[in-house]
């Protein structure tokens, strides 16, 4: 372990675990049930202990859903949490790295339809997606070094707390037979865990400040996400396209929260995002 190495919240979930396998000896990485962020004492007392140069908080209530019925549970890590771990960095002037989402464009709209970009202004709707804007703003308020990463349509290598990504459930899907339904009117940027994992590690390797969106290139539907895992899989299921109306869900989802990658692609020396279509042909190798 380094002399101030980086941590890791919610190292056992799906961004988390990748970000510790690449970052290996330089971090350490904490969550539950050991660490948890809504104990302001233990966050004081870890970090003020470790004295990390950086903490990535990728721990988050993603249950987005769910949220919607517990908006308490969800505002207590997502926002309250995130204000333990920035009054903790502060004290040992460690920069803070908050993880957030495209959901955060959800309730936006923009005259013409395109990528959102670093400096378009979010307007979330629902719990989850409204306790991100929220820490995103605590983040932006707070003395001190700090980073913010959107991304969105994660997916990759099994971790230990994931419950699964979209890909594992489309696998799971079809390998039991089920007709398969999925969205075709919500537009994302499926992104490709490790590639995410590695931009990031390089924004905080090179000092970066302020919000960056990293994604994959392009953008889709779920629906088309769905086409393009089981058409690079050669497998033949019953896969049908329906729009938000024939699939309600407890939250709000948004119908076009594509990140515009662009500010992130224009550094130099950066690791350079793929596709999304070439992210996922790698991940199913
Ligand atoms: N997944 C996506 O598609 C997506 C898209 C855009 C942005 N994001 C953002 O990316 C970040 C990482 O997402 P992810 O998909 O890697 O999430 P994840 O797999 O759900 O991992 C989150 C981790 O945080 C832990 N955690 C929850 N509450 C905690 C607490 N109070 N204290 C400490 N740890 C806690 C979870 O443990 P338990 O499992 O035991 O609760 C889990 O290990 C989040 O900020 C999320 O909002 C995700």
């Amino acid at each position: 372990m380094s002399l101030h190495p980086i941590l890791i919240t919610g190292s056992k979930g799906l961004l988390g675990s990748e970000l510790c396998r690449q970052l290996g000896q330089d971090a350490v990485g904490i969550d539950l049930p050991e660490f948890d962020i809504t104990d302001r004492g233990m966050v004081a007392r870890r970090i003020e202990g470790l004295r990390p140069r950086a903490v990535i908080n990728t721990a988050a209530y993603t249950a987005v859903d769910r949220a919607e019925d517990e908006p308490n549970v969800c505002w207590a890590v997502n926002v309250a949490g995130v204000a333990n771990l920035l009054d903790a960095c502060c004290a040992v002037d460690a920069k803070f790295v908050q993880i957030s989402t495209d959901y955060v464009f959800g309730g936006a709209r923009l005259d013409e339809r395109r990528p959102f970009c670093e400096t378009d202004v979010p307007l979330a709707l629902g719990v989850y997606a409204e306790s991100k804007l929220e820490a995103e703003r605590l983040v932006e308020d707070a003395a001190g070094e700090h980073l913010i990463v959107r991304t969105s349509g994660l997916y990759g290598p099994a971790a230990e707390h994931s419950a699964g990504n979209f890909v594992d459930t489309m696998l799971r899907l079809a390998d039991a037979g089920s007709s398969i339904r999925v969205v075709d009117d919500q537009w994302t940027v499926p992104s490709y865990v490790p590639h995410v994992a590695r931009a990031i590690a390089f924004l905080v390797n090179e000092s970066h400040c302020g919000t960056f969106h990293v994604v994959n290139f392009g953008q889709t539907t779920w629906y088309g996400f769905a086409r393009e895992i089981f058409e690079l899989l050669g497998r033949e299921v019953d896969l049908t396209a329906v729009s938000t109306a024939d699939y309600p869900t407890r939250a709000w989802r948004p119908a076009y929260s594509v990140l515009d990658g662009g500010k992130y692609d224009s550094l130099p020396g950066r690791p350079a995002m793929a596709t999304w279509q070439d992210a996922l042909s790698t991940h199913l190798k």
